[in-house]
């Protein structure tokens, strides 16, 4: 199998980085993760990269058109599949359309519920029965472009934000590799 070299946004703690290396040391996992971009320099997830010898870059994203420098990278590193995992940043339009249906994202919810940050805290005050993940393709819409794979849980009477937290992203270590391989299944 030929492997898709893949860059992997973080800003944060990297755990979905985390697991997305272990899965694509596996054979048949159909992506190789080339390139790790941080819009953080104290973001965690940067050491995994470096543990498992992956390229990094931080990007300022306070820096007007850093989109050129994100996109030099992406050519540099031959990257023809994003993976957004706790990215917090607006991906600029020109990179969404130059990889049209080539960028996943994951988020915290089902989505089209809870678009948007501080999603364990709504889920709870809006007192619903359920909630889980989404796997979906980054359109120049927040959180709005297709639904890939979602992962659902029944929220228990005692849940907190902590522990809403903790389920939804076991979820996330399901779906987001589960994701990629459907997506390409057939390629
Ligand atoms: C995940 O919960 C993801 O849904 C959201 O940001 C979080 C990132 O966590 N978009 P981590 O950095 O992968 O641990």
């Amino acid at each position: 199998m030929v492997k898709k070299n893949t860059c992997v946004f973080i800003s944060g703690k990297g755990s979905n980085l985390k697991n997305l290396i272990t899965h694509s040391r596996n054979y048949n996992f159909p992506i190789r993760i080339s390139l790790v971009i941080s819009n953080n320099k104290d973001a965690n997830g940067v050491m995994y990269a470096k543990k498992y010898k992956i390229p990094y870059i931080f990007i300022n994203s306070k820096i007007k058109n850093n989109d050129k420098e994100i996109l030099l990278n992406l050519k540099k590193y031959k990257i023809s599949f994003i993976c957004l995992a706790g990215y917090m940043k607006i991906i600029s339009y020109k990179i969404i359309q130059k990889y049209q249906n080539r960028i996943i994202n994951i988020h915290p919810s089902l989505l089209p519920k809870f678009k948007g940050l501080n999603t364990f805290s709504r889920v709870l005050k809006d007192k619903e029965k359920k909630t889980g993940c989404t796997v979906h393709y980054v359109n120049k819409q927040l959180d709005s472009g297709n639904t890939i794979m979602q992962k659902v849980f029944f929220l228990d009477p005692n849940d907190d934000e902590p522990s809403v937290k903790l389920k939804t992203q076991k979820m996330e270590y399901k779906a987001f590799p589960e994701a990629i391989i459907k997506i390409f299944r057939y390629i």
